[in-house]
């Protein structure tokens, strides 16, 4: 959530601000700006709206070869051009650029006013730029250390000062902050897609760390009680591909990361399935057979769709490990006090790495003794480095807001993880090598869904123009109702709800006619006559049906449309049923006209409580 970037050395930083902005857009949109430090010292570009109006907008003279940039989520006081990044002191000779919260901003404001400061946003980072400019340290990164002593809560944040013309001082507590060394030329970023064109040579902060930026190097400290202690750290070259964080020829990261789900799928997999045992093969988990037998529960703990898809890996562990599992959402976790049990494996799925209610509920069970792996794609990511082990998610960066290759890569993670913990316990030979086989074969029908895509984005249009849906699933296909409206509320700002179709009838019935469409995930398993037996009490009351099963499914006449997934193993199922959904719901946004990869009032990566 919001973003941060910055450059010195020997090119005109503007454009490349703006370049690394532009690439950082998806952790927030409601604003954005830089300040360039020039011969004549700081100049600030801010406004509320997009990367590219800022950019267009630029003044002539904004030269500098030193600068920040910034691209706001707001958390405090509404999107508009005063409270966007950077905030400068009162006399415009410090300029900090913030991602996170200050909790004591009201205090410090409160303090800076008495003391007779005019502070100009309602920001909790305008301090921080008054902090800095007020301290009487000698240094820049002394001048913020004594800032950050006064600060409680949590920061990436980076700094120009017009008295050191030649530095950039960053530091981080609680949000992720790189250095990028280049010919010449460094660079700070929250996200390796900013940089990713100019460098990926990169040294991560850790939080409690600050670094000073100069053209040819970088020097890091760690702040502690008794000011800065010296604590080097060196940069290392990332394997990565900078193509990875282009759109390419697509309209949207969304639509691009859904179309790559089938290489991401087989990625994820690789080398992870031991067929002669029928088995999983998941190292990282650093678990023994001894440590997975002793597993008596399994707790799924993450936000959102990453919620949703823990639910469906709860179901796939009770199903094929028969060890009780459930899901929950991370958010809550934390709040209710939770029992936390040494003999129940805690499971924390996350894409990004970086979400806090998820990283919080991490640490919770660690500090009551609980032992947490994680389902994470950012390698190294503050959720990957806190747990005891994992299963890295391999689906390449994820940039859209709206998840898709990461959900289903989750999804197969649990199936491996589901089959390793049932081949220690009761699971056949005969059934892991049938599960194994079933996951072997998912990325090829990943693709034939999504070949299928010019027809569905028909339906789409369809449900497009009703202001209300449902998405109705039962037992393994709920979790899929429930991402599916996820998915379609997010990107085309529908109200979408997802049932269980059982529960239908004892409530939400009463709302379905004929202009409030249900989307029916119906797979070819135990449920399915229940299922057809609901959908019909759906019809008869008018509403309009489409319905996600599999080839053969008897829908005893039904006039609906159907949305036909290939066959494989019924504990797999549910992704296969959930990627025609992903398709509706972009197609839907498209048909309205909505901007994919920033949908209103949400970012990538929630960093704030
Ligand atoms: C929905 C979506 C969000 C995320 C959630 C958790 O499409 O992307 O609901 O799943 O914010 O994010 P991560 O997985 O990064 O922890």
């Amino acid at each position: 959530m919001c973003g941060i970037v910055g450059y010195i050395g020997t090119q005109q930083a503007a454009p490349l601000l703006g370049e690394g902005l532009a690439r950082l857009e998806h952790r927030g949109y409601d604003s954005a700006g830089m300040a360039v430090l020039g011969s004549s010292g700081i100049r600030v570009h801010k406004r509320a709206g997009r990367v590219r109006d800022l950019v267009d907008g630029l003044p002539k003279r904004f030269g500098g070869k030193v600068g920040i940039g910034h691209t706001r989520w707001a958390t405090h006081g509404p999107a508009n051009d005063t409270n966007a990044h950077p905030h400068t002191d009162s006399d415009g000779r410090v300029a900090v650029v913030h991602n996170g919260i200050i909790d004591n901003a009201g205090a410090l404001r409160e303090e800076l006013s008495d003391a007779g400061v005019e502070l100009a946003s309602d920001t909790d980072t305008e301090v921080l730029a008054h902090l800095i400019a007020r301290s009487e340290a000698d240094t820049l990164e002394r001048k913020v250390a004594d800032a950050l002593a006064r600060v409680q809560g949590t920061y990436g944040l980076a700094v120009v000062h017009a008295d050191f013309p030649d530095q950039v001082v960053a530091a981080r507590n609680g949000s992720p902050l790189l250095v990028g060394v280049g010919e010449k030329e460094m660079y700070v970023a929250s996200d390796l897609a900013a940089i990713v064109r100019h460098t990926t040579t990169v040294a991560h902060l850790e939080d409690g760390e600050m670094a000073t930026v100069t053209a040819g190097g970088f020097t890091t400290y760690r702040l502690d009680a008794s000011g800065l202690a010296a604590a080097p750290r060196h940069a290392k070259q990332l394997d990565v591909d900078p193509d990875a964080y282009d759109a390419g020829e697509h309209d949207s990261f969304m639509h691009k990361e859904m179309l790559e789900q089938p290489t991401a799928a087989a990625r994820v997999i690789s080398g992870r399935l031991d067929e002669r045992f029928g088995t999983g093969h998941l190292g990282g988990l650093n678990l023994d057979a001894r440590e997975l037998r002793a597993i008596r529960r399994v707790k799924i703990l993450g936000c959102g769709s990453a919620y949703y898809v823990g639910q469906m890996g709860a179901t796939l562990i009770e199903d094929l490990a028969r060890v009780p599992a459930d899901a929950e959402p991370a958010s809550e976790f934390r709040y209710r006090n939770p029992i936390v049990d040494p003999d129940t494996l805690y499971v924390a799925v996350s894409q990004s790495g970086e979400t806090i209610d998820t990283l919080l509920a991490v640490q919770e069970v660690r500090r009551k003794g609980g032992r947490v792996i994680g389902l994470v794609n950012v390698v190294g990511s503050a959720i990957a480095r806190e747990v005891d082990g994992g299963i890295y998610l391999h689906a390449g960066p994820e940039v859209a807001v709206a998840s898709t290759k990461a959900l289903t890569n989750s999804f197969l993670a649990f199936a491996m993880l589901a089959v390793q913990l049932g081949r220690v316990r009761d699971l056949s030979i005969a059934d892991g090598r049938r599960l194994i086989a079933g996951l072997q074969a998912l990325p090829d029908q990943v693709g034939k869904i999504l070949a299928g895509e010019d027809e569905l984005a028909t339906t789409a249009q369809r449900l497009a123009e009703a202001e209300s849906l449902f998405f109705v699933g039962r037992v393994r296909g709920f979790p899929v109702a429930r991402e599916g409206a996820q998915k379609f509320k997010e990107i085309s700002y529908r109200h979408a709800e997802a049932y269980q179709t059982s529960e239908l009838k004892h409530g939400p019935l009463a709302l379905i006619s004929p202009e409030v469409p249900t989307v029916a995930i119906v797979p070819d398993d135990e449920l399915v006559e229940r299922n057809v037996a609901a959908l019909h009490e759906i019809a008869a009351r008018g509403g309009p049906l489409v319905v996600v099963t599999h080839e053969g499914v008897d829908l005893g006449g039904l006039s609906c449309e159907r949305i036909v997934v290939p066959a494989n193993e019924r504990e797999l199922d549910p992704i296969l049923l959930t990627i025609p959904l992903q398709l509706l719901a972009y197609h839907a946004a498209l048909h309205l006209g909505h901007d994919i990869d920033k949908p209103r009032n949400l970012a990538k990566s929630v960093t704030v409580e």
